[in-house]
């Protein structure tokens, strides 16, 4: 059993972090929800080469969940979280209560327009307001040199990149490519509510995307690869399907066709666990 640091108030976790700030250490923070798989770690393996200390959080934030998702069933492990962030080199761990986070009578919401109007933000209404309030707060809390997200949630470091540019927060935004298990599923805390069938068939979404993708490099028209891509889904046995859509990876737009900074999009469900991947086109 390794040791790290756990701390749970925001009063700790500035006293944890100020001393090595005074020493000129870059702080790196890396924001999670807990249940890490490998995905998670090499976050916070990219913090490492960024900072001299790396604050870690684990916090399921009720605010981005809507009624019809998982709050409840969002898998917990913190002893074995704490392990696996000892052993990957993290410094400290920020892992406050809901109560900590949003005391009585919190009421203020930091809201991203423009990108939000696309795939996740409509499929899943709040969300990225929810993530928002709770990254601005975790910057505030921790005030890091840098910060690590993941590619996987692509849509969400677009969000967290343009509130960092628009409210002028001073924090590098470092993104971190998807890391997949060896079949090309994007490694999600999410993916162990699938069913051993179910792990067999989520496959085919990268498989398809990655089709799509060669076929859409080739300059084809987006709408007909889009519908070939839902309909391979579909008979794979995912549905609901959300979204399968070629956008452009800035501002997140639904293109006609691949160019230059495009990007290919999905999110459907299979089961109870709704998978979500994105791929570079061009
Ligand atoms: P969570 O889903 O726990 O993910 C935490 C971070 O890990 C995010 O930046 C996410 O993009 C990254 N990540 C997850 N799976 C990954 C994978 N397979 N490869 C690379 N990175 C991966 O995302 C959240 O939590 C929350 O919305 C949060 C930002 C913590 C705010 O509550």
């Amino acid at each position: 059993m390794l040791k790290i640091d756990v701390v749970r108030s925001v009063a700790a976790l500035r006293a944890a972090t100020r001393p090595h700030r005074h020493d000129g250490k870059r702080i790196g923070l890396v924001p999670t929800m807990g249940a890490l798989h490998q995905g998670h770690l090499e976050l916070v393996k990219a913090a490492r080469r960024h900072a001299g200390f790396v604050v870690a959080t684990i916090f399921v934030n009720p605010l981005q969940f809507n009624p019809a998702e998982d709050l409840d069933a969002y898998p917990r492990d913190e002893a074995t979280d704490l392990n696996l962030l000892a052993a990957t080199g993290a410094d400290l761990v920020f892992a406050p209560n809901v109560a900590e986070m949003y005391p009585k009578h919190f009421s203020t919401e930091v809201k991203v327009g423009g990108l939000t109007k696309y795939l996740d933000g409509p499929a899943r209404p709040g969300h990225f307001e929810g993530v928002a309030t709770v990254v601005t707060k975790l910057f505030n809390q921790a005030q890091p040199d840098i910060a690590c997200f993941g590619e996987k949630d692509f849509q969400q470091l677009q969000v967290i990149r343009r509130l960092t540019r628009d409210l002028d927060l001073p924090i590098e935004i470092v993104p971190v490519p998807t890391v997949r298990d060896e079949d090309g599923l994007a490694m999600s805390s999410r993916n162990r509510y699938l069913t051993e069938k179910e792990r067999i068939a989520a496959a085919l979404l990268p498989a398809s995307l990655r089709a799509a993708v060669a076929d859409l490099q080739a300059g084809a028209a987006a709408a007909p690869i889009l519908e070939k891509t839902r309909a391979a889904l579909k008979s794979a046995g995912f549905a609901p399907i959300d979204y399968v859509e070629l956008c452009d990876a800035e501002t997140l737009q639904p293109l006609p066709a691949a160019r230059e900074g495009s990007r290919l999009f999905a999110a459907a469900h299979l089961g109870r666990t709704r998978l979500i991947d994105n791929w570079p086109v061009l």
